[in-house]
């Protein structure tokens, strides 16, 4: 196996390795360190089934079925199916429901901690992922607003704020789904639970407001640093290739999918089967 830095401000490309024949503990501490190191790590080139993907997912964490029970992959209801290829996705809406800045479960109490898609169909233009690293932009604020926010919660719920600035508005929740999920505080400033290293969190996407402060000001914080983060220089946008797995640190990190197209023909398919976990991996357990 080996690991080398990716194209772009940040990340690392792993070639070697073959996640169908199964990942020994040792080898797995390793990549869980380099996504630590790097935020994203795309795995090149595999070939593996619905089995021995989740079997990998598991090595980093409890998968987490989706609040969108609709969206569950049959058989594997902690996967779920993303891109343009699925009946449900015929609805653009659907489609598009992860075409905004977020970070996964970031409305639920106990957000996930990585985020992995494996490409088994991609067109031959666009469907990218676009990655911000939130501790450069973190480290980077200048030391009163570092000060200013420090202690702060922000609330988030579920699809609370896709549609704005620009972004793709999502599909929103039935009310039972609805009822799973109640507003929920996270610190702005949030401490990665196995390294401790400190980076701003989920300032979009599920970011309703700020505990304690009015409606309008909370807002504007919120706004602000948003709009602090989705510089260019903390963005890495990943052109999948087929067998790709891209796996992103959702703790220290937000990202936003570029809406695509239904399918028309051969080259304009898009298919990748996601997996999001919670909680620490076993060899941190
Ligand atoms: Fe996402």
């Amino acid at each position: 196996m080996e690991i080398k830095p990716i194209d772009g401000p940040f990340g690392c490309v792993v070639h070697g390795l073959d996640v169908g024949a199964g990942v020994d503990a040792e080898t797995c501490r390793e990549l869980h360190q380099a996504l630590y190191d790097n935020r994203v790590l795309v795995i090149k080139d595999q070939v593996c089934d619905e089995a021995p993907y989740l079997a990998f997912g598991r090595q980093w964490g409890a998968p987490i079925p989706h609040v969108i029970d609709t969206s569950r992959m049959a058989g594997f209801p902690e996967m779920m199916e993303v891109g343009n290829t699925s009946p449900r996705a015929k609805d653009e809406l659907k489609r598009n429901s992860a075409a905004f800045w977020h970070t996964d479960q970031s409305y639920d109490a106990d957000p996930a901690t990585s985020t992995m898609l494996y490409a088994r169909k991609i067109p031959d233009v666009g469907g990218e992922t676009r990655v911000i690293d939130m501790k450069a932009a973190y480290d980077d604020l200048d030391a009163g607003t570092k000060q200013r926010i420090e202690g702060m919660n922000a609330m988030h719920l579920y699809g609370a704020t896709a549609g704005r600035d620009g972004e793709a508005p999502t599909a929103q929740l039935n009310e039972n789904q609805a009822a799973e999920v109640p507003a929920t505080p996270h610190a702005l400033v949030r401490a990665h639970t196995v390294t401790g290293e400190r980076a701003l969190y989920g300032v979009a996407g599920t970011a309703i407001g700020i505990e304690g402060m009015g409606k309008e000001d909370g807002e504007a914080l919120i706004a602000e640093l948003k709009a602090h983060c989705v510089q260019d220089k903390y963005i890495y946008e990943h052109k999948y290739e087929i067998g790709d797995i891209a796996m992103w640190d959702t703790q220290m990190t937000l990202h936003s999918a570029k809406p695509i197209d239904a399918p028309s023909g051969p080259g304009t398919e898009r298919l990748l089967w996601r997996i999001s976990v919670r909680g620490k991996p076993a060899v941190y357990q």
